[in-house]
């Protein structure tokens, strides 16, 4: 007889957190199921690049919509949901602070209300954030889960709720509910918008001549950055762990926005002050200054630790980008851009066909 695989729902799979952490269930034997909900031009291309398409189920639905989320969660019939959907651009929250607030916020409160109604033993991961401490560090200069949280932007702000959310519905109904709280990570399949790969990006098309200056805002601010797949294995073993809590999940080092565009122009053999350029375009009505985690919890409870040094993450963003703009002009596809976008939502199920 087969063993029993475990189901998991992974929301936001199209995003850079849920196509990796998607590849790593999938290594771990479990039968994998992705939300997706509808945009105009389909966003497979992580999903693609990592060869795991036509390897997991995708359902169709949308954290704000009820009917269809509940339909997808119904029929899926998960062991672990992954909330990894989110409108996770700080910058845009300030634009779209409602949508923010909806997806962010409310989005979280429905999932949690569809499974203490629908079978209340399945264990939900929530993407909590670092941004959730805002301007607040401890006396020793890092945050951790004692830190109190002070958000500084809407997007921090709507993901308070969702955080509050897990301790509120562990208290009030033994719920399985944890939380990760992570400081950034990056990766070669982090969103073009993000400093990283707007950086690393962009340090490739100069490379290349086709870039020829780089607009960026504040250069001072401090972040702690580790690598995305990295992050993911400990957000699996955070639902593995004996009872719901929260776990910081960060590398105790930080580097300012300066320090990266350094590194990632002398990887590339550039001169950075050549070509980057400040723009009050780019900066944020009002910052996070500081983010530097303690992951001591999460080393001593779960065994983990970042296996990824901030010099090899600005090594591996830099060479991908540089490969790829390298390909293009030699006329070769990108390796991770769909071959075709109609023929993927073949892969698209309505949650009542599945
Ligand atoms: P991402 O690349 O921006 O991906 C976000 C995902 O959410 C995408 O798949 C997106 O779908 C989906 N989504 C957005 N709104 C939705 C809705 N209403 N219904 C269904 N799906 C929706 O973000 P990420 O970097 O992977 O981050 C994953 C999670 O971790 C987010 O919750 C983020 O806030 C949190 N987080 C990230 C970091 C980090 O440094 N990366 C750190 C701390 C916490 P489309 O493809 O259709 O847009
Ligand atoms: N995006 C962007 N673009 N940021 C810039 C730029 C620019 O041109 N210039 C300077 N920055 C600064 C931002 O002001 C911020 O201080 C820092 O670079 C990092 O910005 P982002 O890469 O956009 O990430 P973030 O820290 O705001 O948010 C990310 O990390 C959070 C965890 O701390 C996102 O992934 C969030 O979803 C996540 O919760």
């Amino acid at each position: 007889m087969d063993a029993y695989k475990k189901r998991a729902l992974i929301t936001g799979v199209t995003g850079q957190d849920g196509a990796f952490l998607a590849k790593l269930l999938l290594e771990k034997n479990y039968e994998v199921f992705g939300v997706v909900r509808r945009i105009s031009t389909p966003n497979f291309w992580r999903l693609n690049h990592l060869g795991i398409l036509d390897k997991i189920t995708l359902v169709s639905a949308d954290l704000t919509d009820v009917p269809s989320l509940s339909e997808a969660i119904r029929r899926t019939n998960p062991d672990e949901i992954y909330n990894m959907a989110a409108q996770s651009f700080v910058g845009s929250s300030f634009d779209q602070p409602i949508h923010s607030a909806l997806t962010n916020g409310l989005g979280v409160l429905n999932i949690i209300e569809i499974v203490r109604n629908l079978k209340e033993s399945v264990k939900i991961y929530l993407a909590s954030t670092s941004e959730l401490y805002g301007d607040s560090i401890n006396l020793d200069g890092v945050q951790n889960e004692e830190t109190p949280f002070k958000p500084n932007s809407p997007y921090a702000l709507s993901k308070l709720y969702s955080h509050e959310l897990a301790r509120i519905y562990r208290k009030a109904y033994g719920m399985f509910v944890s939380a990760g709280i992570l400081f950034n990570h990056e990766s070669e399949l982090r969103g073009l918008e993000f400093v990283t790969r707007k950086i690393t990006n962009s340090v490739a098309k100069i490379k290349f001549g086709l870039q020829d200056e780089l607009r960026l805002g504040n250069l001072e601010a401090k972040r702690d950055w580790g690598y995305a797949p990295d992050y993911m294995e400990v957000v699996w073993q955070i639902l593995q762990y004996h009872k719901p809590d929260d776990f910081v999940i960060a590398t105790n080092e930080n580097h300012s926005v300066r320090e990266f565009v350094e590194e990632a122009f002398k990887i590339a053999g550039l001169d950075w002050k050549l070509y980057v350029r400040v723009h009050a375009q780019h900066k944020r009505p009002y910052e996070v200054p500081y983010l530097k985690g303690d992951y001591s919890k999460a080393k001593r409870e779960l065994g983990w630790k970042p296996k990824t040094s901030f010099k090899e993450l600005v090594k591996l963003m830099v060479e991908s980008d540089l490969n790829r703009w390298d390909n293009h002009l030699k006329g070769k596809i990108f390796s991770w851009d769909a071959p075709n976008h109609s023929e993927n939502l073949n892969y698209l199920y309505r949650a009542k066909d599945l």
